[in-house]
């Protein structure tokens, strides 16, 4: 049986993976990921001539392979030393990414790169103000962790986690027009509410929130 630890380290060979079951499949609180394409894709300047913000969607869930892809592109790990492929503030992981889908609310593990389960509940629609958003595949919400950020102030905390998402959020926007994406990032929230929705703790909140799907029509 594969082991969190080995799956973690990368030491499963394929061949080990085949003969055994997965750990979504022993532990349903996991949903595994397949490994991230680090290739490919549209030149950087193509894809910038092709960003944009889409606010029409279908309901088609999002392929695992394009999942997978996403959350790396958006704040996956792309050295050994673990740091990401979005800078943050301090070189202190303030923001947490979390995957709204129909089949529950996940939490992206970037070290494992695997999803673990947050709540079952489909909260879609309440990650925004906007109607597209109960119907889209995927809304990324993207949650500051106050309380990893010592000695300043409120303002500053906000301020900081806000630079650090807008990051995410531009490697989500290249993404997705590379790959022929829709997404909008989105501030147009109700924040008090969507944070009890979460069930976050006290010095936890969200920043922004951020729709991903296949265009509509
Ligand atoms: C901080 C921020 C908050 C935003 N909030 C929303 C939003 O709540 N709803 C929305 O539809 N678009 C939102 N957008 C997307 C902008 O409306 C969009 O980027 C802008 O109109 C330019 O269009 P473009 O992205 O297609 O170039 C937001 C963008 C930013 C940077």
């Amino acid at each position: 049986m594969i082991t969190r630890r080995t799956a973690s380290a990368g030491l499963a060979s394929s061949a080990i993976l085949a003969a055994t079951p997965s750990l979504s499949a022993t532990d349903p609180t996991v949903r595994e990921l397949p490994p991230p394409r680090t290739e490919g894709g549209k030149p950087l300047i193509q894809t910038l001539k092709l960003r944009r913000s889409i606010r029409e969607y279908s309901d088609r869930p999002l392929a695992s392979q394009v999942l997978s892809d996403l959350l790396w592109a958006a704040f996956g790990i792309n050295r050994p030393s673990g740091d990401r492929t979005a800078p943050y503030w301090r070189h202190i992981m303030v923001i947490d990414v979390y995957a709204a889908m129909a089949d529950g609310v996940w939490l992206y593990e970037p070290k494992r790169h695997l999803l673990l389960a947050h709540s079952r509940a489909d909260i879609r629609a309440q990650t925004g103000l906007q109607d597209f958003v109960a119907n889209a595949p995927l809304n990324l919400v993207y949650v500051a962790h106050g309380e990893r950020m010592r000695d300043i102030s409120a303002n500053e905390r906000r301020l900081y986690a806000s630079v650090d998402t807008g990051f995410i959020g531009q490697n989500v926007y290249l993404f997705c027009a590379s790959e022929g994406l829709a997404t909008v990032f989105r501030g147009a929230v109700d924040y008090e509410k969507l944070n009890r929705t979460m069930q976050l703790e006290t010095d936890q909140f969200v920043t922004f929130a951020q729709t991903v799907g296949y265009p509509r029509g």
